[in-house]
């Protein structure tokens, strides 16, 4: 047998560590990837500082200046992997039915045969990390617990801010406890004597998921999602077939609070594709003319919703911290990110300037000089001769949410927060207008399942085509698409039985553009007309003008305080466009043709509606 005591390599695990299936599972992906030593991570800050020395002294990570960015790394990556890798993504569901249209597929064994001869000896000179994690507050009866293996201490310190990691895990796991096993891998083998790179990564990868057996296996990439499997790996693609299965919802949802002047607390949950504002939107500042009102955060990226005893939908955060995209922001557009990243950050791909500080472009002046993401040289003048970034446009920050002057004081409550709307929103240069809300559940859902918008850095591939990106999920359903607007109904109708009233559904674009090509909507805090709009609409005290699709403000139901926004102007990022929106319905015919198998029968009634109303 070729287990690895026999190889002679000692598991090393500790003795709180009394999972069975954990240990055996452990000596097995061990066996196959011959790591040099094992190490099981505990969570501690001296772990956490102990293992970012270990990547500077590896050249992965530079140290900030201590005094303008404490306790803070940059890190740059391979120029070949830079964002999640859709591609790469695949479901391998037993049936391909159940990975649906809109994700890759293969058959599990067959996916089994092509991953086992890259594992083989894939962590060869590397340290093996054991990372164990729980999404959703430790030992919570809502919380889940992953175990990721991973080669890359990047990850391990990642993981350590975007969960809750560390040796309390054990506890709940205790002997017989569940975990979802998760094995990360850069693909990188390294032969007795050969030099690391800073940034180990393969060209060939694999972000591979067996809904069926809950398994993760990811290949060759040492970014993002790709990586830290915690995040769209878990709780989207795997949690999202959880939930299916259990009755609840796992979103690419940010989570807020609002409180208006009298204390009325109100949480809404929005769901916009990669790139397209959750971070900015979860962490608003209310802007002139909103004086007493406050937002907070609860998540900026995964909700989890559960139906609750009362017929209400609670949403959780089920991770620990932000992966948010720097490029664009600033202390204008986001002061309460801006405070976050004080200190306490790892910064991947950004610039690194002369006074061993950050920058990218959109946080403001420029400086004269800086190192660009790429490790060359960086100016204003070099980057209008050759257009070159300082920053990648996907770099991104790691922080803890507790870093947030924002942070809702529930935000870790395993309860969740009740939601009273669902927003979705995509990024349209036109035809889509600012807000508009479904008139019922069903309206809602269609909007969603049917949401265009223009694709960002955040994916490796063309940016600024539009595609349709259903319920912001297109990536992260780890089922079949179809299947999952009948999830979304079903679960509309089931809190309607039982005599509650389901949430109100909204659709934003922030996003269109006037005949300059610039965002007409000053968007950010300003995006708060919007939202206090939407509270009107549940209060009742806002009527709105009935659409094709749905309802609309009219320019006397926001509050312009503040702003100066001229009823011309709004026309512009608020009107219907009849012969735009015959084109937008053809791309949802086509969307609904490709995903024709299980697509539930009320959504095409809807669109018929929609057509016969246009026109009319
Ligand atoms: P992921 O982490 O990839 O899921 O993205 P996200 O949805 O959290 O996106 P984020 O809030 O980080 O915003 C991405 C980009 O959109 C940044 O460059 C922001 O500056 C920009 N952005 C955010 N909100 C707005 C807005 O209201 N208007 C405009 N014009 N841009 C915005
Ligand atoms: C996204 O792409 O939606 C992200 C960033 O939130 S990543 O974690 O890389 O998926
Ligand atoms: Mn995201």
């Amino acid at each position: 047998m070729n287990s690895p005591v026999m190889q002679g390599l000692n598991l090393n695990a500790p003795d709180y560590v009394r999972n069975a299936r954990l240990i055996a599972w452990v000596a097995d992906m061990v066996a196959l990837s011959k790591p040099e030593s094992v190490y099981w991570c505990d969570g501690s800050q001296e772990e956490y500082d102990r293992l970012c020395q270990k990547l500077v002294d590896a050249g992965t990570f530079r140290r900030l200046d201590p005094v303008k960015r404490p306790n803070s790394y940059l890190a740059w990556s391979d120029p070949s992997d830079v964002a999640r890798v859709e591609d790469r993504t695949f479901i391998c569901s037993k049936k391909k039915e159940d990975a649906g249209p809109t994700n890759n597929w293969m058959d599990p064994a067959e996916m089994r045969a092509t991953l086992q001869p890259l594992f083989d000896g894939c962590m060869k000179g590397r340290t093996m990390y054991v990372v164990p994690f729980s999404m959703g507050p430790l030992g919570s009866p809502i919380a889940h617990i992953g175990v990721e293996l991973s080669d890359s201490p990047y990850v391990a310190v990642n993981m350590k801010i975007m969960t809750r990691m560390g040796k309390a895990v054990y506890d709940v796991l205790g002997v017989e406890g569940e975990f979802v096993p998760c094995v990360h891998t850069v693909g990188a083998p390294l032969q007795p004597g050969q030099k690391d790179s800073s940034w180990p990564c393969n060209k060939t990868k694999y972000i591979v998921h067996y809904p069926e057996a809950r398994e993760i296996w990811s290949y060759g990439s040492g970014y993002g999602g790709n990586a830290l499997l915690g995040k769209k790996c878990f709780a989207l693609r795997i949690a999202s077939t959880m939930g299916r299965d259990q009755g609840w919802l796992a979103e690419h949802m940010l989570i807020l609070g609002v409180t208006n002047p009298q204390g009325k607390k109100y949480h809404v949950a929005a769901a916009f594709p990669s790139a397209c504002g959750k971070t900015n939107f979860a962490m608003l500042v209310p802007p002139k003319g909103f004086e007493g009102w406050k937002v907070t955060t609860i998540g900026d990226d995964i909700a989890w919703v559960k139906p609750g005893a009362d017929g209400r939908l609670y949403a959780i955060n089920p991770e620990a911290g932000y992966f948010g995209v720097a490029p664009g922001t600033n202390t204008q557009t986001n002061p309460n990110c801006m405070a976050s990243l004080d200190k306490d950050v790892i910064f991947t791909n950004v610039a690194l300037t002369d006074d061993g500080d950050v920058w990218w472009e959109g946080m403001g002046e420029p400086p004269a000089h800086a190192i660009d993401w790429q490790g060359k040289e960086w100016s204003p003048q070099i980057a209008r001769e050759t257009g070159a970034k300082a920053a990648h446009p996907n770099a991104r920050f790691t922080v803890a949410a507790t870093n947030n002057p924002a942070l809702d004081p529930t935000w870790d409550d395993p309860k969740g927060v009740p939601i009273d709307a669902f927003i979705f929103g995509g990024r349209r240069s036109n035809t889509v207008p600012l807000v508009s809300e479904g008139r019922n559940w069903v309206e809602g859902v269609y909007m969603a399942a049917t949401m265009g918008s223009e694709t960002t850095a955040a994916i490796v591939g063309q940016v600024g085509v539009v595609r349709r990106d259903p319920f912001a999920m297109l990536a992260f359903a780890g089922y079949n698409m179809s299947d999952y607007f009948q999830h979304w109904l079903n679960l509309g109708k089931k809190l309607e039985a039982k005599g509650a009233k389901p949430p109100k559904i909204f659709t934003t674009n922030w996003f269109r553009k006037g005949a300059d090509g610039k965002f007409v909507w000053p968007g950010y805090g300003e995006n708060m007309r919007v939202l206090k709009w939407m509270i009107d609409r549940i209060e009742g005290k806002a009527q709105g003008t009935d659409h094709v699709f749905g309802i609309s403000p009219t320019y006397e139901e926001l509050n312009w305080t503040g702003l100066e926004f001229s009823p011309e102007q709004f026309k512009s990022v608020i009107s219907i466009d009849k012969a735009a929106w015959e084109k937008e319905l053809q791309l949802h015919s086509e969307l609904f043709q490709q995903l024709s198998y299980h697509l539930p029968q009320e959504l095409g009634a809807t669109k018929t509606e929609i057509e016969k109303r246009l026109a009319a």
